[in-house]
């Protein structure tokens, strides 16, 4: 039995992990990958793309590891087109109760001039590796890179070559977003009619969103024949991200009325899975996000409240609690106890453990103490403070003293600790977060450059967190820290500490030896 022998049935494909954390700057930690893995599992997620395991150790360990801990969900690995990267893949992904192999090539004629392979080497190469995957794994999925701008001609004598050499899944990617609706289910079908055998495997849909049309591309697709669809929580990914997974899934659910295809998405963890998503990834989730941006369900005009008071549907077309959003946005006080935070937490997506919750509780009534109420963003600012991975970041933040004010210069008295160690250092500047940044240069030596510094305050009042982004560039690896302080400057210097922490893991990704030296 196939995996679509219910014919009204998509798959969801979550490639979060894999394709969304190559969005410049979204580097997710070991242990973050983990969670989210277990947390798209729960979810009803049904192929958890886990990563690129050949691209680096860290990769490696991280689709190996979730394999290891997966439950329903099939696990994939990504692999080029050649037999190293297939078996590494292999390697980390066996683990998985249900393994996939993912195998690529790019077939349009811009990426045949790249790997300067003419047709006919291409087709041999497409045979050979998908043929090997299939020794290994009896689940194997194969994607021609840049399919939307191959010609049909060769893309049918590609897709076949694939489905002959044993490929169970064919997914057919816009790599550069540049496809309409219209013609993303017109190559669908064009493949269906055409491909000897295409009736056999699943077609995916895998969508990138440079013209803001991924999502519609994908449902169209879906319209055409195909029942995977590819997609990253929040629409993360390269560029302008891919298909969203909660636009995609709220969309067939929503209007299963002209699209009667189900999915096997718990909807109620969307909102849970968002936020997990936008905290890790340093990515907030603009306001005006559909499903899942601020103000998807706010509703601003007299005209528009009082629709929605007398009766929701007027102005909303889903409820929040179908995407697990609550309707009221409980304030948490320096009153609320234990219980009441781990369960506050868990609604906004975190299963905290013992240890996790002695350290946050701390923290909440640290918080609690200098500000009267606690909105479900100050939780959400709390959880993105890189004190929490502090035991695990090898420079950290211990003290900071700043002087500022009228008269110039500004400077700062900052103790770090870097590799377990303490070191001081005062330095001055145009302001106190140019000292600020000054006194960590001074200590941490590098030559990353600041290409991004900005600070939003979480909640209002003058009593408000501030949350501070800090994206540094070095080498073409991006990084970016994140935290969150009621002192602007303190959230400064601990956002700046923890985007140098993420781009020694993402220079370590490629260097295993990287050291601080080489920052
Ligand atoms: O966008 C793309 O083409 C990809 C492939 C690796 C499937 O992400
Ligand atoms: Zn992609």
């Amino acid at each position: 039995m196939t995996e679509n022998s219910h014919q009204d049935r998509v798959l969801i494909f979550d490639t979060t992990l894999r394709d969304g954390e190559q969005s410049p700057g979204a580097t997710m930690t070991h242990d973050e990958k983990l969670e989210i893995a277990a947390m798209l599992d729960e979810m009803g997620v049904d192929i958890i793309e886990a990563g690129f395991p050949i691209a680096s150790e860290g990769d490696f360990e991280a689709v190996r590891d979730i394999a290891k801990n997966s439950r329903n969900a099939v696990i994939c690995g990504l692999a080029r087109a050649q037999f190293p990267d297939i078996d590494r893949a292999w390697e980390a992904v066996q683990h998985a109760a249900r393994p996939r192999i993912h195998t690529f090539i790019g077939t349009s004629p811009l990426h045949r001039d790249i790997t300067k392979l003419t047709q006919d080497e291409m087709v041999e190469r497409i045979e050979a590796t998908v043929a090997h995957a299939r020794n290994l794994c009896d689940n194997v999925q194969w994607s021609p890179m840049d399919a939307t701008r191959t010609e049909h001609d060769y893309l049918c004598r590609v897709v076949e070559t694939a489905i002959k050499a044993g490929a169970t899944t064919i997914n057919i990617p816009d790599t550069v977003g540049y496809t309409a609706p219209r013609e993303s289910a017109k190559l669908i079908e064009m493949l269906l009619e055409r491909v000897p055998g295409a009736d056999q495997i699943v077609f995916a849909t895998h969508c990138h969103n440079d013209l803001g049309m991924a999502t519609a591309n994908a449902l169209a697709a879906v319209e055409a024949g195909a029942r995977q669809i590819e997609c990253t929580i929040n629409g993360l990914g390269e560029r302008a991200g891919n298909t969203a997974l909660e636009e995609v899934v709220m969309a067939l659910k929503v209007r299963n009325d002209i699209m009667p295809f189900q999915t096997g998405i718990d909807t109620t963890r969307i909102m849970g899975l968002s936020r997990k998503v936008a905290t890790v990834s340093g990515f907030p989730v603009q306001f005006n996000k559909a499903i899942v941006g601020k103000n998807a369900f706010a509703h601003e005009s007299g005209i528009h409240q009082d629709g929605v008071l007398k009766n929701a549907e007027t102005f909303e077309i889903m409820r929040p609690a179908d995407i697990g959003l609550n309707a009221t946005n409980l304030v948490m006080g320096k009153h609320s106890g234990r219980a009441a935070l781990r369960s506050k937490m868990k609604e906004l997506g975190f299963d905290l453990g013992d240890n996790q919750l002695k350290d946050v509780f701390v923290r909440f009534k640290a918080l609690a103490d200098r500000k009267k109420e606690v909105y479900d963003d100050d939780l959400l600012a709390l959880m993105r403070d890189s004190d929490l991975d502090a035991e695990h970041d090898r420079i950290q933040v211990k003290f900071l003293r700043v002087i500022c004010g009228t008269e110039a210069p500004q400077s700062a008295d900052l103790i770090l600790s870097i590799d377990g160690v303490e070191h001081r250092v005062t330095a001055q500047g145009d302001g106190p977060v140019d000292a600020t940044f000054a006194a960590v240069k001074k200590l941490v030596e590098h030559h990353a450059h600041l290409e991004l510094y900005q600070v939003h305050a979480v909640t209002g009042g003058t009593d408000a967190q501030a949350t501070v982004s800090v994206r540094l560039s070095e080498d073409g690896k991006i990084a970016t820290g994140q935290a969150s302080d009621t002192d602007t400057v303190v959230a400064s210097a601990k956002a700046y500490v923890n985007a140098l922490n993420r781009l020694m893991v993402r220079r370590e990704k490629t260097k295993p030896e990287g050291n601080l030296a080489a920052i």
